[in-house]
């Protein structure tokens, strides 16, 4: 196991702080044309982490939840199982962004998830507070999910989505309406034989929380 980023105190009572530390980026980019045999991660099991993920708090029903009935969360997941993934490699071929990379991911998941939000306006969504709430619920909802794979031993990445983000493709994939991606979720294998896995750019940057957090001292507060 890599050890924990400096900024998790190593407290052996704080099963969280265990499992946010053990979440990393990892990420698999096998040639398309070799792809993983797959880690045996069945549909059962995320739909575990999915309905982890759906306790993510959210402060305002999205509009759609409000106005017609539909589920009030702000967020939205699209879930492809291994054979989805691999199904899909050569099928976005066929979509005006070249995959890049997401072929080769797709070619490593176990399943990929597409979370996406829903702005108020559907489509081409407005800087808003209700936005921002919005997309902060659906981040947290995937933070959620992310833990709960990692609980459950299952390296995850989340992506940007590239081609996967565009209309035409969640479109496609069943993701219409005014929903917009936030994350591409990939799952995989933690520990994967015989495959490069790369981590997250940004994970050894990490800081200490003294570079981010501070206690409020009421007593130095200017008096009006
Ligand atoms: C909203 C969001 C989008 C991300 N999109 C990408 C991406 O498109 N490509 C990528 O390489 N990493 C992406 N990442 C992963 C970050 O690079 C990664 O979290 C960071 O380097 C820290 O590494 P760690 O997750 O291992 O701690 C994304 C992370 C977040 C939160």
């Amino acid at each position: 196991m890599p050890s924990p980023p400096p900024c998790v105190a190593s407290d052996p009572m704080d099963r969280i702080a265990d499992i946010a530390a053990r979440r990393r980026t990892l990420k698999l980019l096998p040639d398309p044309a070799a792809p993983l045999s797959g880690g045996g991660l069945d549909r059962a099991a995320v739909d575990a982490m999915v309905a982890a993920a759906g306790w993510a708090p959210f402060h305002r029903a999205c509009a759609a939840g409000r106005e017609g009935g539909a589920a009030p969360e702000p967020w939205r997941v699209h879930a492809l199982d291994k054979a989805a993934c691999l199904d899909l490699i050569p099928r976005l071929d066929g979509f005006a962004k070249p995959p890049a990379k997401i072929a080769n991911m797709l070619a490593a998941a176990d399943a990929m998830l597409l979370v996406t939000w829903l702005p108020e306006e559907g489509g081409d969504w407005a800087a808003s507070e209700m936005n921002m709430e919005h997309i902060a619920a659906a981040g947290a909802a995937i933070q959620t999910l992310l833990l709960a794979a990692t609980e459950r031993g299952v390296g995850s990445y989340w992506s940007s989505g590239g081609s996967l983000a565009t209309r035409e493709v969640l479109d496609a994939l069943g993701a219409g309406g005014g929903e917009v991606l936030l994350g591409a979720i990939f799952l995989w294998p933690e520990t994967p034989a015989g495959i490069d896995a790369a981590p997250g750019k940004l994970r050894a940057q990490r800081t200490a929380p003294d570079r981010w957090a501070r206690w409020v001292e009421i007593g130095d507060m200017p008096s009006r």
